[in-house]
């Protein structure tokens, strides 16, 4: 592990901040779904010195001098993470999720035109419609909803998408917890003439490990993070197919963003270079495993896991239904215990987001930690039991001294930098 000597010697202040965080990490369980730990090799990437070059436009067309090694790291990213995913273009230079969103959609749509996305109480991002973001202001933006049982009613979406006329249909979520239908999503918006996208961030690993079915084939654009279960640097990614390349590459740059983070390139080159190998297919295999023992353990606890369970990493749980208290009083007590993790809106919440009903929790970085079944099923009791405890200080520090010593047992980079 870096040990950032120039730093301590030369900012004090910012170096206690790092230490603190270095110890909040390594002390307790990060369980909000989005997050995970990056390898030594992607951290040392970001810490490159292709963060002093400008490199605006893309391999063999820019407009500074002294590209050829950004050059080789872009051109080494981009057939990475076609090969990665299967894709015939990639666009790496957006500088997070949200970004990377409304790329495409000005790629491809006019202010003004309709999507249909998933509601956002539903699982969908604040980037598919929240009516606070920049998006929102620019598209018309229409929401579908999954039923009681956690499905999607295709015919209902069929029907809203001939109601509504979208130019694009979006697939795609933050909290939703099922596999999805490409097929039908996608023959949908063939049928109505419009174009398809997926918002792959959440599981984006888990289709690059190829444990469950990926929507590259089915989609005309597929955006994600690089962060989250694919377990690169903080970052954005765009897969296109090839007629809308050239579309793509220009509502990046120069449409969007000005030039490219190129050590945030290069950290993404390292991490598809991960996710290649085998072991990343045995890492994806675990999270599923893993999510799969949370929401059977929380359902043994009588915690209803909501969508009735989970496909892929995470599981969303409604505190309120199961525990009598709000996703805001879970997070402070799975916090005071250690367990990091997020208060989450459901399904048509009664509630607003900053006190909703819910919580959702995620595997992907405690299984890069090394947690498997059994001690996913002593978190589950650990979470629980701080849930049911009406805060009770005793039985509260009881849990944090089990969580304490369960993640002294698992460090997180003398794991990560075998891989
Ligand atoms: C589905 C989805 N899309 C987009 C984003 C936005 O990503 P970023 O925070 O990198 O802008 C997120 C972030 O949580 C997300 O869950």
């Amino acid at each position: 592990m870096m040990k950032y000597n120039v730093i301590k010697k030369q900012d004090t202040r910012t170096y206690d901040a790092l230490q603190g965080e270095m110890k909040r990490q390594e002390e307790g369980f990060e369980m909000i779904a989005s997050e995970n730990y990056v390898s030594e090799a992607v951290l040392e990437a970001l810490g490159t010195v292709f963060t002093n070059k400008y490199s605006e436009g893309y391999p063999g067309r820019r407009y500074y001098g002294g590209q050829e090694f950004t050059d080789t790291i872009e051109t080494l990213a981009i057939d990475r993470a076609k090969k990665l995913f299967g894709a015939e273009h990639a666009n790496v230079q957006p500088h997070a999720g949200a970004p990377a969103n409304l790329a495409a959609y000005s790629a491809i749509l006019k202010p003004g035109d309709t999507i249909l996305g998933m509601d956002l109480s539903h699982g969908g991002h604040l980037t598919h419609g929240h009516p606070l973001t920049l998006p929102a202001q620019i598209y018309r933006f229409v929401g579908y909803k999954t039923e009681a049982d956690g499905t999607i009613d295709y015919k209902k979406l069929e029907a809203l998408a001939k109601a509504e006329k979208p130019k694009l249909i979006l697939a795609g979520f933050s909290s939703y917890t099922r596999q999805l239908d490409y097929e039908k999503i996608t023959a949908i918006a063939k049928k109505v003439g419009a174009y398809s996208m997926m918002d792959m961030a959440h599981i984006a690993g888990l289709v690059a490990g190829k444990v469950i079915p990926s929507p590259v084939p089915y989609f005309d654009i597929v955006t994600t993070t690089t962060h989250k279960t694919l377990r690169g640097p903080r970052g954005g990614l765009i897969l296109c197919k090839a007629p809308l390349a050239k579309a793509v590459d220009r509502a990046v740059f120069p449409g969007l963003q000005g030039g490219p983070l190129m050590n945030t390139i290069m950290a993404k080159a390292v991490a598809f270079g991960e996710a290649l190998k085998p072991e990343f297919k045995k890492y994806a295999k675990q999270v599923l495993k893993n999510a799969k023992v949370l929401e059977k353990e929380m359902r043994k606890y009588d915690a209803m896991p909501l969508f009735g369970g989970t496909d892929n990493h995470m599981i969303m749980l409604d505190t309120v239904k199961s525990y009598g208290i709000s996703g805001k009083e879970a997070e402070k007590l799975l916090d005071a215990i250690g367990i990091t993790i997020n208060k989450n809106v459901i399904p048509d919440d009664p509630r607003g987001p900053m006190d909703p009903s819910g919580i959702r929790i995620g595997v992907p970085a405690v299984t890069t930690r090394g947690l498997r079944e059994p001690e996913i099923k002593i978190i589950a009791q650990c979470i629980h039991y701080a849930l049911s405890s009406g805060g009770d200080t005793e039985v509260i520090s009881g849990i944090k001294g089990t969580v304490k010593k369960l993640c002294h047992t698992f460090p997180i980079y003398r794991r990560v930098s075998s891989r």
